[in-house]
């Protein structure tokens, strides 16, 4: 018999190592929220966010959808600025927590719904102008990568943005699982799902973030 060939190598290098515990079930995520092992949630939107929409490089009205959302600060800051904004996670606790976050404040136009980002309906598709991603995409299992880049590209409509924040340190393990920007341009450029108009380290990240944040602007073809 001969032997085996070879798997192909992917035209990335490897950054997401090894798994230190489980992500893939919503009660991995709901036992972190339960222990208080939540150190993500940064308290408020992230601040590159923050400055796209204050330059207009991200701009209302339109449908926005926030992936893995936990407490909803940017689903919040996104109705706030005009938007029809929606997070989904599917840990019971996030989304119980942003409801509660965003009644306290009186968020109007900030909903919340308890969903596997891998298993949104069909109602969802093409149904969103905006999909605004940070620390979700570092949250799944590698192997999950290309399956979250299709579902982010469903949700969107024909010319619809993806604005992302890509973890680019190469953690050893995770999560967070790290990525780099030859990876991002591979699942999301080189696949076709998406054309990257434009991409920077942003100056605005949080000290504990400099410098590691990627923020790529994906634009979902139009039709
Ligand atoms: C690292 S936390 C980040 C939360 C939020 N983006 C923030 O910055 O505070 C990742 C979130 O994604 C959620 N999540 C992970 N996998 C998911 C999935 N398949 N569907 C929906 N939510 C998911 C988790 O429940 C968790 O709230």
């Amino acid at each position: 018999m001969s032997p085996r060939p070879p798997a192909p190598r992917p035209p990335f290098p490897a950054v997401a190592g090894r798994v230190s515990r489980p992500v893939d079930r919503a009660s991995d995520w709901e036992a972190m929220y339960r222990a208080g092992e939540d150190r993500w949630d940064i308290g408020g939107p992230s601040p590159p966010l923050v400055a796209a929409l204050g330059r207009g490089e991200v701009r209302p009205p339109g449908r926005a959808l926030v992936p893995g959302c936990g407490r909803g600060h940017d689903v919040r800051l996104l109705a706030e600025r005009g938007f029809d904004a929606l997070g989904v996670d599917f840990a019971p606790r996030a989304v119980a927590g942003a409801r509660a976050l965003a009644r306290a404040v009186g968020a109007r136009g900030a909903r919340f719904e308890r969903r596997d980002l891998f298993r949104l309906p069909r109602t969802f598709d093409g149904a969103f102008d905006l999909v605004f991603e940070q620390t979700s995409f570092c949250a799944v299992h590698p192997d999950r990568r290309d399956a979250w880049a299709r579902a982010m590209h469903r949700a969107l409509r024909p010319g619809g943005l993806l604005l992302a924040l890509f973890l680019v340190h190469p953690y050893e393990e995770g999560p967070p699982f790290g990525t780099s920007r030859a990876e991002v341009r591979h699942r999301f450029v080189a696949s076709g799902l998406f054309r990257l108009e434009a991409a920077r380290v942003p100056a605005e990240s949080t000290p504990a973030r400099q410098g590691k944040e990627w923020m790529a602007f994906l634009r979902r073809p139009p039709a």
